[in-house]
């Protein structure tokens, strides 16, 4: 590591390569990553975390597939090569190695008690598998592995977070200080809902979500699909299909929007939902449409795309180096 970056506030994140980034990923994730890429001092490493994607029913002959999209989504967002690293989770083999070693300091019973590993176990009830339950304490070397000290995420990663923390903190008092504690970095509204009006919009939800590829017939014909009501009533909706349109219109076209339409809502006149999707689904479109637009320059340059990926992975080798290393020392087990 260059003596310049070690002054500088390290930054992590990753997502699971599940296919094209959907509005939940961008809105809660990415545009986090996208505001910390930009900051002065800030080093950040966004990454492709495949060892995670494999925890759930996959088909390996796509999984390089998903991994390209993830990347060009990434880039497509405006994430930029000047500005921080990409890496592929798997290339850099001292993640595992971390989480083996941070596994033998974590309590069995913590991970049982952790709400997403029990709403993953009801969501995959034949893939249970040893990965799963280690979900978290991977999630955590990723990120102490570069001593990170800002993670951007959405609320959703709030209980893997708290793990993370937990380990550093043992860790540090186990074997004296080594990692900082690392803090969420959330957007506003970053609990983005499900098209469906259930839950959070997700990759494993079908119907649930908008991906930053979809043109506007498809964003239109989501939209359409969004269960409502009659339009009015005496309470706006805290849950439920109107509430996830009103949370959007709120993203996209703004707070005084959405407030306009609340005002309609309690009124006699109630609200019309097929002009609110109709604009709606314009307004995500136009947002999306930059984003689009720089795919398609990186969809035809393979070679910077395969470039920009080895330099974050050399990158990110040589932290990883010394962080195992002086982690081995503390623990006992390599010599001083
Ligand atoms: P994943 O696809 O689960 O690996 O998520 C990648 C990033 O997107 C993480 O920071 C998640 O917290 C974020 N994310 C995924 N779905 C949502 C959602 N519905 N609302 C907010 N953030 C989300
Ligand atoms: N668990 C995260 C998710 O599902 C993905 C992830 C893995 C991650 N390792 C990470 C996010 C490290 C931030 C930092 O979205």
């Amino acid at each position: 590591m260059s003596l310049k970056n070690k002054t500088k506030v390290r930054v992590f994140s990753g997502t699971r390569p599940t296919g094209f980034l959907h509005l939940g990923n961008y809105l809660g994730g990415v545009k986090g990553y996208l505001e910390l890429q930009n900051k002065k001092d800030y080093d950040c490493i966004y990454s492709i975390v495949d060892l995670h994607g494999i925890t759930s029913p996959y088909n390996p002959k796509k999984f390089q597939e998903q991994i390209d999209k993830v990347v060009l989504d990434y880039l497509a967002c405006g994430l930029d090569p000047k500005k921080c690293h990409f890496l592929i989770q798997s290339q850099v083999p001292e993640h595992t190695e971390l989480a083996y070693l941070l596994s033998t300091i974590y309590p069995v019973s913590r991970l049982e008690q952790l709400p997403t590993y029990k709403e993953k176990k009801q969501e995959q009830p034949k893939y249970i598998n040893m990965g799963l339950f280690y979900y978290p304490v991977l999630m955590a070397a990723d990120i102490l592995l570069y001593k990170t000290q800002f993670v951007p995420v959405g609320k959703d990663q709030s209980p893997h977070l708290e793990v993370t923390r937990e380990i550093a903190r043992t860790f540090n008092r186990h074997f004296g200080q080594t990692f900082p504690e690392p803090k969420a970095y959330f957007m506003p509204l970053a609990n983005i809902p499900s098209l469906t009006g259930q839950g959070k919009m997700s990759k494993s939800k079908e119907g649930s979500y908008i991906n930053l590829v979809d043109s506007l017939k498809v964003i239109k014909d989501k939209l359409t699909k969004v269960p409502t009501d009659i339009g009015k009533g005496k309470k706006i909706p805290d849950k439920g299909g109107v509430f996830a349109l009103l949370t959007f219109v709120e993203l996209f076209e703004g707070k005084k929007k959405r407030l306009e339409y609340e005002k309609l809502y309690l009124s006699n006149q109630g609200i019309q939902y097929k002009l609110l999707k109709e604009e709606l689904a314009k307004a995500i479109y136009e947002e999306l449409k930059p984003i689009q637009e720089r795919r398609k320059f990186y969809e035809k340059r393979p070679a910077l795309v395969n470039r920009i990926l080895e330099q974050g992975r050399k990158y990110a080798s040589q932290i990883a180096k010394q962080t195992i290393q002086e982690v081995k020392e503390k623990m006992g087990l390599i010599k001083k």
